[in-house]
């Protein structure tokens, strides 16, 4: 079943354009993202703007060489931050409380949320975005270049410039395989071969089973990736027992 779109179809860029932002636009941009819902009035997220060129080098090394996080216009760490809020409470001499799930938790879907409105209102006004997942690869190392004090966790990276591209939308899976009534059902294996075949047109061999596994079956990215952000999370103080 598919279902008669209401919004312009968003689609990844990894090729822009020379050309810089108007003065201002990433401003407005944030501001956009900023009207995003909150959990608690949190706001629990920060973006950190990388506009010094050797930073940027380094974390698009960071990120397997992708040469869209050198090529964008601008790119945006999304980070969620628990920190912020706690400079706020110690104006009243409050101490924060212990809660690293609930926040990491919290704080992840902030930051989410937030920068999806961001990417809203890039494409809304003809940019392009990329999200950059790759930077974990590089995590530890990305919290001392970016500075970050504890509470505050790199999420991804966000490429936005002009597009040098403009590629089909991407598939997806069945919208049955998403959408749930009253309970969750299980994914039959014709429903997931059927999704498989769906997905082909994203891979350039055709097999969207195996770019999974490339990520996550055993030996995958996923599992390589697991012990520095592990580490990341301790370290920034979102870690528990
Ligand atoms: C959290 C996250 C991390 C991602 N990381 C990368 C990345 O490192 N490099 C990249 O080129 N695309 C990255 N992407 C983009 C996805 O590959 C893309 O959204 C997906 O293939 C679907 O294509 P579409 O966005 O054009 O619909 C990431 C997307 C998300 C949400």
């Amino acid at each position: 079943m598919s279902a008669d779109p209401i919004l312009a179809p968003h689609r990844s860029i990894r090729m822009f354009r020379a050309e810089p932002l108007a003065e201002g636009t990433i401003e407005r941009l944030v501001a956009e993202a900023q009207r995003a819902p909150t959990d608690a009035t949190g706001q629990m997220y920060s973006f950190v703007r990388v506009l010094d060129r050797a930073r940027r080098r380094r974390i698009a090394e960071l990120s397997g060489d992708q040469q869209h996080v050198l090529d964008a216009a601008e790119f945006l760490v999304a980070c969620a931050d628990l920190h912020r809020l706690e400079r706020v409470l110690e104006l009243d001499g409050r101490a924060p409380g212990e809660y690293p799930a609930t926040g990491l938790h919290f704080a992840v879907i902030d930051a989410t949320l937030a920068t999806q409105r961001l990417i809203d209102a890039a494409e809304a006004i003809g940019l392009g975005t990329v999200c950059i997942g790759g930077i974990l690869n590089g995590v530890e190392e990305l919290i001392d270049l970016l500075v970050l004090p504890r509470g505050v966790l790199p999420l991804f990276g966000l490429c936005v410039g002009w597009p040098g591209e403009e590629p089909v939308a991407r598939p997806r899976v069945a919208l049955a395989s998403v959408l749930h009534a009253d309970t969750y059902h299980e994914l039959t294996p014709e429903a997931a071969a059927a999704d498989v075949a769906a997905m082909a047109a994203i891979t350039r061999s055709g097999d969207w089973s195996s770019v999974l596994a490339r990520y996550f079956a055993v030996g995958g990215t996923m599992e390589e990736r697991e012990p520095a952000l592990r580490r990341a999370l301790e370290r920034q103080g979102f870690a528990w027992q």
